[in-house]
């Protein structure tokens, strides 16, 4: 029998597009108990947020957030809102007893994600964080091959996130669409925006990371605020590379910029093991590259596997082998496995206190940036 899961979402940009795509999908394609309804979504502007609401089915709307989450025919708050409202509004949904999914990264830094995770652990309330990639079918075969031991004892694990999009000084940070430019609402540049992602899949693949060592830099000084209208500094870091070391012993490199020329948002990653390696592009997602030294000497090379088969992982939900899917995906397989989840009684993960982790290592590439020096990550 099927169990419907009330929805309020929090944001009308790019994720909540996203998430909305995959509540409404997700059913049509997963065999669930549960089904999402999209009772509500919020934002301060009425008039797009209903325009928002009516491409979506929303049945309702909210302008105020804690409305929202006081409404008893809510049971799921979903923030798609920007990274300094992650905390509030966390705290007051575990407050309200309501389930809460929230945007990556958890929280401006690890302090406020540590009272995020207390809070929704004394209410005892599913939670998740949205690091879609994981559910990238062919990262979750990768995922796989590493937990199978196929690449033997790891030694290196490469990561990196470029974009080219904040290269003109004339752009303005803050506000609408530009708030990942204002430390005030971002946290940070793209160590909490891109290398978030990285960090969280590098420990999902290679277990913890104890120590960093890493430099940013802030390439534009100064813009202006489009909230103030002045030319105000620049908080944010521009760029950022950094070393690693895992727990396991291997060592990483990750390195994440915004000035790029030509990339719009090149996520790859690689490790190499003691038998075999893997490579993984988000430019062409449904390929996963493994080289196996197993292999008969004279065919050994990269392998380049077409994630597309029914026996991948998730693509048995989707069409007939040889048929991609793309990044939306991964979001609707992400709301199948916290619905599915809720059904078993079962967290989904990354749960916060997961990714906890992540921002504690994303606040110790911070301090290491500012020190020069290697840093714990505590
Ligand atoms: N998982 C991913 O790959 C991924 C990709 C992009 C963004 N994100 C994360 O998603 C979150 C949102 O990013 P986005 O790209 O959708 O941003 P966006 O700028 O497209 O949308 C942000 C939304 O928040 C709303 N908002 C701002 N303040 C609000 C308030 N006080 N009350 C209600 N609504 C408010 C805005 O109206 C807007 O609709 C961020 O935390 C970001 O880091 C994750």
């Amino acid at each position: 029998m099927t169990k419907t899961l009330n929805v309020g979402l929090i944001g009308y940009g790019f994720m909540a597009r996203a998430h909305s795509n995959a509540y409404r999908k997700v059913n049509n394609f997963f065999d669930l108990e549960y089904q999402p309804v999209l009772k509500a979504v919020c934002a301060r502007d009425a008039a797009k947020l209903k325009a928002f609401a009516d491409v979506w089915g929303y049945e309702s709307v909210e302008t105020d957030w804690r409305k929202l989450i006081e409404r008893p025919d809510i049971g799921l708050v979903d923030v798609c809102a920007p990274n300094n409202l992650h905390r509030e509004i966390a705290l007051a949904a575990a407050r309200a007893g309501k389930m809460i999914l929230t945007e990556k990264p958890l929280a401006m830094n690890s302090q406020e994600g540590a009272e995020m995770v207390a809070a929704v652990e004394k209410a005892r309330i599913p939670n998740m964080v949205w690091y879609n990639y994981r559910r990238i079918p062919a990262v979750t075969l990768a995922k796989k091959l590493v937990d199978e031991g196929r690449l033997g004892r790891i030694f290196h694990y490469r990561a990196v996130f470029l974009q080219d999009w904040t290269i003109s000084p004339e752009l303005p940070q803050g506000g609408t669409a530009l708030w990942r430019l204002d430390a005030a609402a971002a946290g940070s540049g793209v160590t909490g925006d891109l290398l978030a992602h990285c960090i969280d899949t590098a420990i999902w693949l290679n277990g913890g990371i104890d120590r960093v060592s890493a430099m940013t830099e802030t390439f534009v000084k100064e813009r202006k605020h489009n909230l103030t209208g002045k030319v105000e500094p620049v908080g944010i870091d521009d760029a950022c590379a950094f070393l690693a070391r895992f727990k396991n012993g291997s060592l990483a490199t990750f390195e994440s910029t915004r000035y790029a020329r030509g990339h719009k948002a090149l996520y790859t990653f690689e490790i190499n093991g003691e038998k075999a390696s893997i490579q993984w592009n988000l430019h062409d997602l449904h390929r996963l590259s493994y080289f196996d030294h197993r292999d008969e000497s004279g065919l050994r090379g990269w392998r380049s596997i077409h994630v597309t088969d029914g026996e991948h992982p998730y693509m048995n939900h989707w069409w007939v082998p040889g048929l991609q899917i793309g990044y939306e995906h991964s979001f609707i397989h992400q709301v199948a496995d916290f619905l599915d989840g809720l059904a078993k009684g079962q967290p989904a993960s990354p749960t916060f206190r997961d990714a906890q982790e992540t921002q504690k290592v994303c606040d110790a590439v911070l301090a290491s940036a500012k020190t020069g020096s290697w840093v714990e990550v505590s």
